[in-house]
């Protein structure tokens, strides 16, 4: 059946309808196949912060499928283009226009433009959805690295147990100046250089973040890590440390910094000892993802938490 829909930029206007479709369609997905839709809440509200934060960051690169008839969005896909590659996510389509190719069709020229740029393309992807695995499986995305989605109510007294070597060192990162260190240790590591994501985050606009980071005791970067405390969003990520050990630092800091909160964050499955000590604090399973690539992957050193607020690693 041909395609009666047709490709736009996401403009201000839609912040609304978009909002509404992403929660629709993920509550949709997820309790059609999962039994889970209410792990998304009964409002559409907090999902404007999607949009409205990427409409900041990455502006007018955000995709928009419409009905050919009557304008109605049934598609978004938002896209974070980078100087070493082109981030892709959320992706969402209606409910009642799944399975007729409108996510491919928004992907491809996304895809093609950064095949021009000589830039990879690159996402994270739930395990537990297998339409979206199988959308990106198509196109050509190849997993690389397994993370586990975590989640941890923290106890208003604090974590249990005594704080991890280092955790005392790490310090709240608060000026923009800064954002340029921490791309270039995220650079050395992972490959990645998303510069302007960290200086978004230390002018704290739209969202509400609390950077940090933790030094070597040469002075030298051993990690950071961004937490979003957003009522829309409770989530650790994005972040880079060196090793577990400095991961353990900084997570034990994001965390102790929200008691009486449940944040979620994705670590490596590799990141053995580092999960166990989660496991220690009263950290839950929640969700599987693969971080994807279309085009070379850079290799990578030390870890990474990969966030879905932006989702532009
Ligand atoms: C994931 C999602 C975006 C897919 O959107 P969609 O518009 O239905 O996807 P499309 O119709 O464009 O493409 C689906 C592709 O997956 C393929 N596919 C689906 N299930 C498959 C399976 N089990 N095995 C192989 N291929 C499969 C389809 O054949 C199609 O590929 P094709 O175009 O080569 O034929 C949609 O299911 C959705 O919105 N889900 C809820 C939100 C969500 O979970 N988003 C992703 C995470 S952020």
């Amino acid at each position: 059946m041909s395609a009666p829909f047709d490709l736009r930029p996401l403009v201000a206007t839609d912040h609304e309808a978009a909002a509404r479709l992403l929660h629709r369609s993920l509550v949709h997905w997820y309790q059609s196949r999962l039994g889970q839709g209410a792990r998304f809440g009964p409002s559409h509200e907090p999902f404007r912060l999607f949009p409205e934060v990427y409409a900041e960051l990455d502006r007018g690169h955000a995709v928009a499928a419409c009905d050919r008839a009557s304008g109605e969005l049934l598609g978004v896909c938002f896209v974070h283009p980078r100087k070493t590659h082109v981030a892709v996510g959320i992706v969402a389509t209606a409910p009642e226009a799944q399975g007729r190719g409108v996510a491919r069709a928004m992907l491809t020229p996304v895809i093609a433009q950064a095949r021009r740029d000589h830039l990879p393309v690159r996402l994270v992807s739930s395990l537990l959805n297998l339409d979206s695995f199988s959308l990106y499986s198509r196109l050509g995305f190849v997993p690389h690295t397994l993370y586990q989605d975590l989640t941890l109510a923290v106890p208003t007294t604090g974590l249990p147990g005594p704080a991890p070597a280092g955790a005392h060192r790490v310090r709240v990162v608060s000026d923009p100046a800064e954002a340029a260190r921490l791309a270039a240790f995220e650079f050395e590591l992972q490959g990645l250089d998303r510069e302007s994501d960290y200086a978004f985050f230390l002018r704290n606009q739209v969202g509400a973040w609390r950077v940090s980071a933790l030094d070597d005791a040469d002075g030298a970067l051993a990690g950071f890590l961004v937490a979003s405390h957003h009522p829309s969003c409770v989530m650790l990520g994005p972040g880079v440390a060196r090793d577990e050990a400095a991961a353990a630092a900084l997570l034990w800091s994001a965390l102790d910094a929200l008691r009486g909160a449940s944040p979620v964050f994705l670590l490596p499955c590799t990141a053995a000892a580092l999960i166990q000590q989660c496991y220690v604090w009263g950290a839950r399973n929640v969700e599987l993802h693969a971080a994807q690539s279309l085009g070379p992957i850079p290799p990578a050193r030390g870890l990474s938490f990969p966030t879905f607020l932006p989702e532009s690693g």
